[in-house]
């Protein structure tokens, strides 16, 4: 694992951006299947990638899938795929074709059997699951990402890709990518900003399986962690490495 600290969130996220397009840059051709978490902090990632980086982004080359959505219709302020359409998708050069939404207004467990059908119909098949390029995760203060929440680590070691949760503080059910689909991708990258995520980041950055987003962490091929300051504050820098960005 390899962390990159910055200053401030924009600096954090421009950092982000750049890594992505620095992946694909680096293979020249390459079709990226690219899966996006939602909450909160993404919203500044899809602002500066359609306002500031969607020149250099060679956005044919690109599909956005999500990690996971709240079982809400698009149009749901809640909904992770309405918010990156409103701030990126809606701006960007990107063929809905390569758009594929998890539809959050579906019963859920019709849709997650449904979505994990597409990405195994589109994706490629790496040690039984499916493999993506680039999977971006946030992390819950409670130590959850995606939508495995603790209490639900059986999400983790799910043979499907895709399965229903649920937010263990209101209820609502959720679809979310299970932990081997995410330990499969070749690219593991965590997004976390302020100082209500030092916890997590701590759990991170430092041994032990403590919660979801720990254990996925410690277990991807290849995880990188995008933190600002703020998040990093009680990291322990003497077990990480840190990314020559
Ligand atoms: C979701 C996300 C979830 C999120 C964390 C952090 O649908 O909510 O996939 O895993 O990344 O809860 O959320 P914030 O960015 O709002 O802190």
């Amino acid at each position: 694992m390899k962390i990159s600290v910055s200053p401030s969130v924009i600096e954090t996220t421009r950092k982000l951006i750049l890594h992505i397009i620095q992946l694909m840059d680096n293979e020249p051709g390459k079709v990226f299947n690219i899966a996006l978490s939602g909450g909160s902090t993404p919203a500044i990632m899809f602002d500066l990638w359609a306002n500031e980086y969607k020149q250099i982004t060679s956005w044919n080359r690109i599909k956005f899938f999500w990690v996971d959505e709240r079982c809400v219709p698009p149009e749901d302020s809640d909904s992770n795929y309405g918010v990156a359409r409103a701030l990126l998708l809606a701006h960007v050069p990107i063929s809905y074709e390569n758009v594929f939404r998890i539809k959050g207004e579906n019963t859920p467990e019709d849709e997650a059997l449904r979505y994990s059908r597409i990405v195994a119909k589109r994706l490629p098949i790496v040690n039984h699951s499916v493999k993506f390029d680039v999977i971006l995760l946030g992390a819950g203060d409670d130590g959850h990402t995606a939508s495995i929440f603790p209490g639900q680590e059986h999400l983790l070691s799910s043979d499907l890709a895709y399965s229903v949760a649920f937010n263990p503080y209101n209820g609502q059910r959720r679809i979310t990518m299970t932990g081997n689909t995410i330990l499969n991708a070749d690219n593991v990258i965590f997004f976390v900003t302020g100082k209500n995520k030092a916890n997590v980041v701590k759990e991170i950055c430092d041994s032990g399986d403590m919660g979801p987003a720990a254990y996925i962490a410690h277990h991807a091929k290849h995880v990188l962690v995008f933190m600002d300051d703020l998040a990093a504050s009680e990291v322990d820098g003497k077990f990480c490495e840190y990314l020559n960005d």
